[in-house]
């Protein structure tokens, strides 16, 4: 079988995205499914046997499917134009870590899966870990399958297309319960982990975040016959507003804002806009604080809207509630690695969604420059392997 180096060898050419470097694999796109494929090939080549279930994770079962089995997984949707790591190394390493099991003639007394989440990055659909929340509740069904990505699908009707039935798309108990403990491997994306120290760490919670939209409207007009006194050009509001995003998050010590896509409608050279929508990421490990950071944010829109004759308004599309990993869990695996260091992270995981339902934990594997949702985000061949066999470590002492 193959090493999870192999593994990731093996999918390297999927989905590379010409134009913004890197990967670009949204969830339900042609690659995102040839991953997924890929995925079920390799775990049917284990012996595991596959399922996806009514919200479209993907189940690898090692052992009778059962309540209370160890489940460990990450997911193959990337963000555009992203790295090689953020997700498929957390799935290689589990398909990698059982055959490590296997070779050492482990027999899981309890039964172990691999889960695929779809659209951990909300890359497609705009709501980051869809999947788990959908798997938990902790999303309004009816506001997923409403949600739209930038062709105006439905989430539904791709869900529709790929198989699976909106009406039974949503929290799903029996699915849940059969979850006893979860441990999702993923790349580190900070700088948590340096040279020369050790290449794991284990996770101890997720900074809380949310993604909100800014709509500025003003006056859609000609670039050429109107003169610059008389414009409402909500394009130079949205330029001060991302200048006012990262001031007010400066301000604000361990607050990370950012605006990382903006949409100029219509959208033409030679066109004053009509109206710029604007995505905002904040995250803050106190949720009060981050609320307080979007209050001001939203103040200093309104304001500049409307000193540009615009105006401005503000939606919540996502908030996740700071999450501590259970203290229990991630104490049992600290005593399987010992000399691992204890690592907050300020990125989303499916871990931390499940977090609020299930025992769950995280394994952060070295990145040396910390560099992430990135082409440039990078694991060692050295440290995915050593990351793969704390994994396999993890299972067998918690199985
Ligand atoms: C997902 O990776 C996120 O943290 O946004
Ligand atoms: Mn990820
Ligand atoms: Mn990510
Ligand atoms: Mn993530």
């Amino acid at each position: 079988m193959e090493t999870v180096n192999q593994l990731l060898a093996s999918i390297q050419d999927v989905g590379r995205d010409a134009v913004r470097g890197g990967y670009s694999r949204a969830v339900y796109s042609t690659p995102e499914l040839d991953l997924r494929q890929w995925f079920i090939e390799q775990a049917k080549q284990r012996g595991l046997d596959v399922e996806t279930d009514r919200n479209g994770i993907i189940w690898a079962w090692w052992g009778k499917p059962q309540n209370g089995a160890l489940v460990t997984g990450s997911h193959l949707d990337s963000v555009p134009g992203g790295g090689a790591f953020d997700g498929p190394l957390g799935v290689a390493s589990a398909l990698a870590a059982v055959d490590i099991l296997k070779s050492r003639g482990v027999q899981p007394p309890r039964s172990l899966a691999i889960t695929v989440f779809p659209e951990e990055e909300g890359s497609r659909f705009g709501v980051a870990c869809l999947g788990s929340r959908l798997l938990t509740g902790a999303i309004d069904v009816d506001k997923a399958l409403n949600l739209r990505d930038a062709d105006g699908n439905t989430f539904g009707d791709v869900a529709r297309a790929n198989d699976l039935d909106p009406r039974h798309i949503g929290p799903d108990s029996e699915a849940l319960a059969r979850i006893g403990d979860f441990v999702e491997l993923h790349v580190e994306q900070g700088k948590g982990l340096g040279q020369g120290g050790p290449a794991i760490a284990v996770g101890s919670s997720i900074l809380g975040h949310g993604r909100w939209k800014i709509s500025v409207s003003g006056q859609g007009n000609h670039a050429g016959t109107t003169l610059m006194a008389d414009r409402a050009d909500p394009m130079v509001a949205a330029a001060q507003i991302v200048l006012a995003v990262r001031d007010t998050a400066a301000k604000q010590p361990d607050a990370r804002a950012t605006v990382g896509r903006l949409s100029p409608v219509p959208g033409g050279t030679n066109v004053i806009a009509s109206r710029v929508d604007l995505w905002l990421d904040a995250r803050h490990p106190d949720d009060a604080v981050t609320a307080r950071l979007i209050e001001a944010i939203y103040g200093a829109a309104e304001e500049v809207a409307a000193a540009e004759g615009c105006t401005a308004t503000l939606t919540e599309e996502s908030y996740s509630d700071t999450v501590h990993f259970d203290p229990g869990l991630s104490r049992r695996i600290g005593g399987l690695l010992p000399g691992a260091p204890v690592l907050a992270t300020g990125a989303g995981h499916d871990a931390g969604v499940l977090a609020g339902y299930v025992p769950s934990a995280m394994l952060f594997v070295r990145n040396p420059s910390g560099i992430s949702h990135s082409p440039e985000e990078y694991v060692a061949d050295k440290d995915a392997s050593a990351g793969t066999v704390a994994l396999a470590d993890v299972l067998e002492g918690l199985l």
